[in-house]
């Protein structure tokens, strides 16, 4: 199989790298492609070293598969001629997932949606609502989920390398910062760029850009519902969700409370999902604990008063893993495996 990556010099791309050298590493050819800037620069990989090409000029002829990991932007600009080239794309951004050719898939939850790709493209769903797909999808086959009351709790690596040095420069510039245990403005953060507030030793209930849905959302809130509608395939998931960015490097968390048609205890939940070998049961999930592995955490399931069939409980993924790159990978195993 010969596949390339589009976005390799990113923070996706790296983590991309990462996994294919473990778990892909007999492909027959690699290529990497990233902006204009970063033509030429060598990268190493699995005993190689590769010279990443520029994205927007290169040939994508001989290809099996490319994975997209460079903003919608590009995205939506290149895939069509990737796909012409005659390349699979497997997209990481959100340009292609509410289209209704192109399949979005979580594997583990819905592999077979990768069979019925019209335009070529296959993507890969936003990394919150991803890393708590194959814990609602088991849950949804026992009980039949009916709607979820979500609020998250996001890494700022979920915003690329810039989340990453924003919450760096605010934490290594900020002198006494205990000072703020009892004054909010003692301490100058600095001017943010990538969040509207300072990321740093705060919570901002605002993950992405405002809607125009009506609802007064953000677009990371829309997709959780969209999403997750899509790859469940339920079409009238009810869905309330708020977002919030917090000042953790890696690991998205997601506090749910479902409700079901059906009765579903902790204890039934938590067996079927201990038979998941992508899923880890652990009372106390967290950022850290998840950071670096494939599985998604999941404890604290409790019942819920709110609603007759309801249960609550914390979930917490790699967003760079499971949540984007990891899953593109898988995807890309699928592929080769129907060639
Ligand atoms: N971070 C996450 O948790 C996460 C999860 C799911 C999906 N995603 C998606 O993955 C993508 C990348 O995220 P990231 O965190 O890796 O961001 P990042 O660290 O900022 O990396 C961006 C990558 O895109 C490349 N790029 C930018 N503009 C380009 C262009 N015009 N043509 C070709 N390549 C271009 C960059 O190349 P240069 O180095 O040359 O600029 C770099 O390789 C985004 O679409 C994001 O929505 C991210």
């Amino acid at each position: 199989m010969k596949i390339g990556i589009v976005g390799a010099t990113g923070q996706v791309g790296g983590v991309m790298l990462d996994i294919m050298a473990k778990r892909m590493p007999d492909i027959d050819e690699l290529r990497l492609f990233a902006s204009p800037k970063s033509a030429g620069k060598e990268i190493n990989w699995n005993s190689q070293t590769i010279t990443v090409e520029d994205a927007s000029t290169a040939s994508y002829e001989g290809l099996d598969a490319v994975l997209f990991s460079a903003g919608g932007g590009t995205s939506k600009e290149l895939a069509p001629k990737v796909v012409l080239d005659g390349a699979v794309v497997i997209d990481n951004s959100s340009a292609w997932r509410q289209d209704d050719g192109v399949p979005l898939v979580v594997v583990g939850a819905n592999n077979d949606a990768i069979a019925d790709r019209p335009k070529g493209i296959i993507a890969n769903p936003n990394c919150t609502t991803m890393v708590a797909m194959p814990i609602m999808k088991t849950l949804h086959e026992a009980a039949g989920l009916k709607g979820m009351i979500v609020s998250s709790y996001q890494a700022v690596s979920g915003s690329g390398l810039a989340g990453v040095d924003e919450l760096t420069t605010q934490i290594e510039g900020a002198s006494s910062p205990t000072s703020l245990v009892t004054d909010g403005s003692s301490v100058n953060l600095g001017e943010p760029s990538t969040y509207v507030e300072p990321i740093a030793y705060n919570a901002l209930p605002w993950a992405g850009d405002l809607v125009d849905d009506g609802l007064y959302e953000t677009s990371e809130e829309q997709k959780l519902r969209h999403e997750s509608r899509k790859i469940l395939g339920i079409d009238d998931l009810m869905v309330a969700p708020t977002c919030v960015r917090i000042p953790v490097y890696t690991g998205h968390s997601l506090a749910i409370t479902a409700s079901f048609e059906s009765p579903i205890t902790p204890a039934e939940a938590t067996s079927l999902l201990s038979q998941r070998d992508d899923v880890i049961v652990d009372n106390i999930p967290t950022p850290l604990k998840s950071a670096g592995i494939d599985e998604s955490l999941v404890g604290r399931i409790r019942p819920s008063e709110v609603f007759e069939n309801g249960l609550s409980m914390f979930i917490v993924g790699d967003n760079l893993r499971k949540g984007a790159a990891l899953n593109a990978v898988q995807i890309a195993e699928l592929v080769r495996d129907s060639l």
